[in-house]
């Protein structure tokens, strides 16, 4: 079956099951921030195991569920815990959560992710509202996966990541007194943390926070004419800038003392956007 029968298929289950409701906005949630979603009122969740064509998430800290609802007036979709390429998922199968979301009727998509950061500026539990990216997973969702229903092979991606929003984001962290500023996103494949020697190349190209996820999603959404809004929580310092050895359970723990931020942020974005 091809990928565009694939999602036709799940868009199908799940306009059945929300009666097609239509979101506008779409969250996905990083590692250790699916408890920090605003209450939904008419909500309805789906197991991502039950959506024919959906991945399976496999990592600790990210619960696989999809949930649409309304906050506010404003019809939501969360995509509860995210897909990786490290996890082994063929980076191509990267594009179908994102491309069933264009296919609900999502026009903004909200990616959150935990990441390491090689600006002090911006420390441990600061927030770094994405301006641009660097794919350094030397990878692509769209390679061999081109049908001209999902928008044009070739892109451009001077405004990856939508001006509006981040300014709409900035001013939303300063209202819920959240340390922010705007930096530039390097994706790596993961699953390993960086060296050190390679944080201080990435600095030296440019880039300001560093993670293992993103950038497959931005891409995907960027060709169907998606607008996005990249927000990158820090729950670390870069690998050799940090003193302490980096861990997935210190991104958790971090994570946690996040959460309570981002809701507060998020609970300005859904009205806002
Ligand atoms: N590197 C890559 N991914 C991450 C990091 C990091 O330091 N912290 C959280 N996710």
């Amino acid at each position: 079956m091809t990928q565009l029968a694939l999602i036709k298929k799940a868009v199908t289950f799940i306009n059945k099951k929300t009666k097609n409701f239509k979101p506008e906005i779409a969250l996905i949630t990083g590692s250790g921030l699916a408890g920090s979603v605003p209450a939904l009122t008419q909500k309805v969740t789906i197991p991502y195991a039950a959506i024919p064509g959906f991945l399976r998430s496999t990592v600790p800290g990210h619960t696989g569920n999809l949930i649409f609802g309304v906050y506010k007036g404003r019809k939501i979709v969360v995509m509860q815990g995210r897909f990786h390429y490290y996890e082994g998922h063929p980076m191509k199968d990267l594009a179908i959560s994102i491309r069933t979301l264009k296919m609900l009727g999502v026009e903004k998509l909200l990616v959150s992710a935990a990441v390491g950061s090689m600006d002090m500026k911006l420390k441990p539990g600061s927030l770094c509202v994405l301006k641009d990216h660097i794919n350094f997973m030397c990878n692509n969702p769209l390679i061999g996966n081109h049908d001209p229903a999902f928008g044009p092979m070739f892109f451009d991606l001077t405004v990856a990541y939508d001006k509006e929003m981040r300014k709409v984001a900035l001013a939303a962290a300063k209202k819920a007194h959240i340390n922010a500023g705007e930096g530039v996103y390097l994706a790596v494949t993961g699953p390993n943390f960086e060296t050190p020697s390679e944080i201080q190349m990435f600095k030296k190209w440019g880039a300001t926070v560093v993670g293992m996820s993103v950038v497959p999603e931005v891409l995907v959404a960027r060709q169907c004419g998606i607008a996005v809004l990249g927000l990158a929580w820090v729950t670390n310092l870069g690998c050799g800038i940090s003193k302490t050895p980096l861990s997935h359970e210190e991104t958790i723990r971090e994570t946690k003392k996040i959460e309570g931020k981002f809701k507060d942020l998020l609970e300005i974005l859904f009205v806002k956007l």
